[in-house]
């Protein structure tokens, strides 16, 4: 068997936290407004996959065998091969004479609440891509990472956000010369030091499945009629972000935070049908957050995905007042006590 006829890619992939949110989209994964996202560093998956030539031809693309922590996981797998298989001929022809064996495991318990589909997606097209980079004896540059952005959209939205340090952005945007709606780009060397060592304690509120999937979630936009003002309203959000990801200026970055994770849930409740996914401590915790903010000066926020979780970011220089705070007066309103402490992180990794 020659050099190229099997071998290993294993990568390791973030989670991300959106700032200015995605919410609504179009055509084929494209984002109704662009969206800019904090790289995780904790939550994390690792993806291993082996590529072996197939021993007969397949003409619905290549063999594919999923395992997810070790266990068989039929519906993970047939997800995956329906997205491999919607994929290739496009952006990896090669792979149709292939078997592709795809082992996969998350940092986070799959009961925490917390969406693994971005890094999941993300660690699975960066895998693909190190295939074709390895057949064809090229080094992981940038339009490795840009492909691997582009075929992780594909999978899941914010999957395109997971390939970069610190920050990424994704979604054409009039400030932005080089934003894409096909891809994330590197936002790391565009925003203050401050935002490379921000915290994020993700606080697990419940961690039942939700009763409204991002999919559904997404698509009830296209009825929603707030939806006009509400990409507009990114848009002019995120030109005000710009300038104070720059300078740092905390204070501005919490107030559109808090507005972001607030518009995201406020979409949700005018939907029709409308839907509710956060619980009463959801509530509890944010009215805590603002009242301790007022009384400390300290500078903490929340942030909250397309769940209950609470997203508490602050500066790496808060991190001894927000842990006493967290541990006192938090801590008692989640599940079993539980927190993922996570913060900025550096990106996904080549591993072996
Ligand atoms: O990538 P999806 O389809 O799971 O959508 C994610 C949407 C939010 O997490 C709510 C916002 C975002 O930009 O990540």
């Amino acid at each position: 068997m020659e050099a190229s006829d099997e071998g290993v890619v294993s990568w390791k992939a973030p989670s991300n936290l959106a700032i200015i949110k995605y919410w609504g989209k179009h055509g084929r994964q494209l984002p109704a407004n662009p969206s800019i996202s904090l790289t995780l560093s904790e939550a994390h998956t690792h993806t291993r996959l082996r590529y072996s030539k197939a021993n007969q031809y397949q003409p619905a693309g290549p063999e594919i065998h999923f395992r997810f922590e070790g266990q068989a996981k039929p519906a993970f797998e047939e997800k995956i091969r329906k997205f491999i298989h919607g994929i290739f001929s496009e952006y990896y022809p090669f792979l149709k004479d292939y078997r592709l064996d795809i082992e996969s495991e998350n940092s986070f318990p799959h009961s925490s609440g917390i969406a693994s589909s971005a890094s999941s997606m993300a660690a699975l097209a960066l895998c693909l891509t190190d295939i074709e980079y390895t057949l064809q004896g090229k080094a992981c540059n940038s339009a490795f990472y840009r492909k691997a952005s582009e075929v992780a959209r594909l999978g899941s939205g914010s999957a395109a956000r997971s390939l970069y340090p610190y920050m990424a952005e994704w979604g054409a945007h009039r400030d932005i010369s080089d934003a894409s709606d096909l891809y994330a780009i590197d936002f790391s060397d565009r925003i203050h030091d401050i935002f490379k060592s921000y915290h994020d304690d993700i606080l697990i509120i419940s961690g039942r499945e939700k009763s409204v999937s991002s999919t559904a979630g997404h698509a009830l936009m296209h009825n929603n009629v707030y939806a006009p003002a509400r990409y507009q309203q990114a848009n002019d959000r995120l030109s005000a972000l710009l300038p104070v990801l720059k300078s740092g200026d905390v204070e501005t970055f919490q107030k559109i935070a808090e507005d972001e994770a607030m518009t995201l849930h406020a979409l949700m409740m005018c939907s029709e049908p409308s839907y509710i996914l956060m619980e009463p401590g959801t509530i509890e915790v944010i009215r805590k957050i603002r009242q301790f903010r007022q009384d400390t000066g300290t500078q903490v926020c929340f942030s909250l995905d397309a769940g209950p979780n609470i997203h508490l970011l602050y500066p790496d220089s808060e991190k001894e007042k927000v842990g006493n705070f967290v541990q006192v007066a938090l801590i008692p309103h989640c599940v079993n006590g539980k927190v993922i402490r996570d913060m900025a992180g550096t990106g996904p990794a080549k591993s072996i």
